[in-house]
C-alpha cells in the first residue's frame, strides 16, 4: 500500500474512489430547537446529496460510512462519505479513528486508488499545528488500519488476497506543500509503519518469535539507520555480566536468552540518554509455578513491551530526532524445563540484590531488575520502561488505559502530555512506600511476590523500584491490557491481535527530550 500527499484541488484527481467527510454542527441559538446541522464537507456533494441528508441516511455521526457506488462525480466513479462527528469534538484522535472507517470503506469497493479530501477534514481550523496534527493522525489512521497478520496462512486462506499492497491513497489537500503540514504527515507515515513492524513481533507465535528471532530483528530493522548501533548479549555475556534475574528465568527453556541493546546518538554525545526498557518475554507459561492452560496461547504476547521498545527506537532514527536514546531488552522464555527455576530459588540481580522466587510466574520483574540495573548504571536522563507484567492490570484498567506508575512528578507531567499528543489513553497508579514494604524477603533482600493483599500492580512496580537508581527520574508502564486485543475499542487495532500499545506515547516522550 502507498500513502501520499498530494497538492491537488481534489475534484481534478482521476481515481475510482473519492473519500469525502460529514460532521455535525450546533446551530446558532435562534434555530437551536432544529438540532444539529448535518454538514458535507464538500461544497459541490453537498448540494447533490442534500436529499440523502434530509432522509437521515447522512448524519454525520463519528465513524459513519455512506457509500455511494457509480455515483460519477467528476472523474470518480465512487464516493464515500466518512462522519467525524461534532463538528466542536474533532480532535486528532477522533480523526485518527474516522480513518480506520475510510480505509475499510475502500477496501470493501476493492479499489485499487483512493483520493481522500483532506481539505473536508480542517475545514474548520485555521490554526497550523492543528492542520499539522490532522495530518498527521490521516497518515497514522490509514497505515495502522492497513495492518494485517496473515503471513501463517496458506495463500487461498488470506485475508488480504485482495492484496493490499496495491492500493494507493492520495491525501488530497491545499496545504499539501506546507512545511509543518508535510512534516507531520511523513511522521504519520512512519509511526504507522514501525507500530506495525511492532505489532507483527507480537503477533509471530513462540516458536517463530524466540530471544534470538527477537534480537535479530532488531538488528536487522536497524541496519542502515543513521546514528543507530545495536548489540546483542548471547548466554555466556548475560552470565559474565551477572544478570542472574535474566539467566534465573531462562534456566527452564532450551531457548538461550538474549539481551539487546539500541544505541541512537542524534545529539551531542554530552547530552543525556532517553532510556526505554522492555520486557521481551518470548513465551510464558509460567515456568514451575505454571499457568492454566486456558488462554496460555495468549502468552506469546509477553514480548509486546520489548518489540514495542524496538519499535520506538526505529522510529526515533527514522525521526532523526535530535536526542541520544537507549533502548533496552531483555529476553527469554519462561518454561519448566529439568533446569528451571524453583519456588524459593534465590537469584542475584545485577546491582546485587538478592531475591527469592516465590512464584515463578511473576519472571517479568526479574528479568527487568537487571535491565533497569544496566539502564542505571548508563546514567540517563530518565528510564522509561513498558512490560505486560500484571494480570492485575487487565483487572484494574481492561483494555482502555494503560497504567503508569512513577514517583517523579515532572516526568509525570511530561507522560500526560505525551499522551495526549500520541492520542493513547494512559492512566497515573499509586506507587508508595505501603508497596515496597510487602515486597521484603524472608531469606533473600526481596520476594518477587508481594506479602500482602491485593494491588499486584503497584507491588510489582515497587520491585522493579529497587533497581532503578535513586535520583534517576523513572516511570513503568504496564501493558498487560492494552499490548493486543484491544479492537472492540480502537478502529484502527485489528480486534485480536498485537496493538503496539505505547510506541507512539513514548515517541512523544522522546521528543520532548529533543
Ligand atoms: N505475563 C504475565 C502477566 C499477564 C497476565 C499479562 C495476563 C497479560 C495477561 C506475568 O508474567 C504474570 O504471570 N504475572 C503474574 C504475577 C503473579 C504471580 C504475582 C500475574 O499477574 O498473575
Ligand atoms: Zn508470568
Ligand atoms: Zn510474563
Amino acid at each position: 500500500m502507498t500513502i501520499n500527499l498530494l497538492s491537488k484541488e481534489i475534484d481534478t484527481l482521476t481515481c475510482p474512489t473519492l473519500v469525502v467527510f460529514s460532521k455535525t454542527s450546533t446551530q446558532s441559538s435562534s434555530k437551536k430547537d432544529k438540532g444539529p446541522v448535518v454538514i458535507v464537507t464538500h461544497s459541490d456533494l453537498a448540494k447533490k446529496l442534500a436529499t440523502v441528508i434530509e432522509e437521515k441516511t447522512i448524519t454525520g455521526k463519528h465513524q459513519e460510512t455512506v457509500t455511494f457506488r457509480e455515483f460519477n462525480h467528476k472523474n470518480y466513479r465512487n464516493v464515500v462519505v466518512v462522519g467525524l462527528g461534532k463538528d466542536a469534538e474533532i480532535n486528532h484522535e477522533s480523526v485518527r479513528q474516522s480513518m480506520a472507517s475510510a480505509y475499510e470503506a475502500v477496501k470493501a469497493l476493492n479499489s485499487k486508488e483512493a483520493a481522500v479530501d483532506f481539505d473536508g477534514i480542517i475545514s474548520n481550523t485555521s490554526d497550523s499545528n492543528e492542520m499539522a496534527s490532522f495530518a498527521k493522525a490521516v497518515a497514522e489512521g490509514l497505515m495502522l488500519t492497513s495492518y494485517v497478520f496473515d503471513e501463517l496462512k496458506s495463500s487461498t486462506a488470506k485475508k488480504s488476497k485482495k492484496d493490499d499492497s496495491q492500493l494507493n491513497i492520495h491525501v488530497a489537500s491545499k496545504m499539501a506543500n506546507d512545511k509543518a503540514v508535510k512534516a507531520a504527515f511523513n511522521e504519520g507515515l512512519i509511526i504507522g509503519s514501525v507500530v506495525n513492524y511492532s505489532r507483527r513481533l507480537g503477533d509471530l507465535p513462540g516458536n517463530l518469535m524466540t530471544p534470538t528471532l527477537l534480537a535479530n530483528s532488531a538488528k536487522s530493522a536497524a541496519t542502515g539507520l543513521a546514528n543507530m548501533k545495536v548489540t546483542i548479549w548471547d548466554k555466556a555475556r548475560i552470565k559474565k555480566e551477572r544478570m542472574g534475574g535474566l539467566l534465573g528465568v531462562s534456566m527452564g527453556s532450551d531457548q538461550d536468552p538474549r539481551f539487546i541493546i539500541m544505541e541512537y546518538k542524534g545529539a551531542a554525545p554530552s547530552k543525556k540518554s532517553v532510556c526505554f526498557v522492555g520486557k521481551g518475554l518470548t513465551f510464558d507459561c509460567g515456568g514451575i509455578s505454571i499457568k492454566p492452560s486456558a488462554g496460555m496461547e495468549e502468552m506469546k504476547y509477553d514480548m509486546c513491551g520489548g518489540a514495542n521498545v524496538i519499535g520506538t527506537l526505529i522510529a526515533i532514527a527514522k525521526l532523526k530526532l535530535k536526542i541520544n536514546a537507549i533502548g533496552l531488552v531483555a529476553s527469554t522464555e519462561n518454561l519448566a524445563g529439568p533446569s528451571a527455576t524453583k519456588p524459593g530459588d534465590v537469584h542475584t540481580a545485577r546491582n546485587g540484590k538478592t531475591f527469592e522466587v516465590n512464584n515463578t510466574d511473576a519472571e517479568g520483574r526479574l528479568i527487568l531488575a537487571d535491565a533497569l540495573s544496566y539502564a542505571t548504571e548508563l546514567k540517563p536522563q530518565i528510564i522509561v520502561d513498558a512490560a505486560t507484567l500484571t494480570g492485575a492490570m487487565v483487572m484494574a484498567l481492561g483494555n482502555t488505559h494503560t497504567g503508569y506508575f512513577t514517583r517523579n512528578a515532572p516526568l509525570k507531567e511530561t507522560i500526560e502530555a505525551a499522551a495526549s499528543a500520541s492520542g493513547e489513553w494512559v492512566w497515573n497508579m499509586p506507587l508508595t512506600d505501603f508497596h515496597v514494604k510487602d515486597m521484603k524477603g524472608t531469606f533473600a533482600d526481596l520476594s518477587n511476590i508481594s506479602s500482602g493483599k491485593g494491588a499486584g500492580s503497584a507491588t510489582a512496580a515497587a520491585f522493579l523500584e529497587q533497581f532503578v537508581g535513586e535520583g534517576i527520574p523513572w516511570a513503568h508502564f504496564d501493558i498487560a491490557g492494552t499490548g493486543w486485543a484491544v479492537g472492540n475499542r480502537l478502529p484502527y487495532c485489528p480486534k485480536k491481535g498485537a496493538s503496539g500499545a505505547m510506541v507512539r506515547t513514548f515517541v512523544e516522550i522522546a521528543k520532548k527530550y529533543v
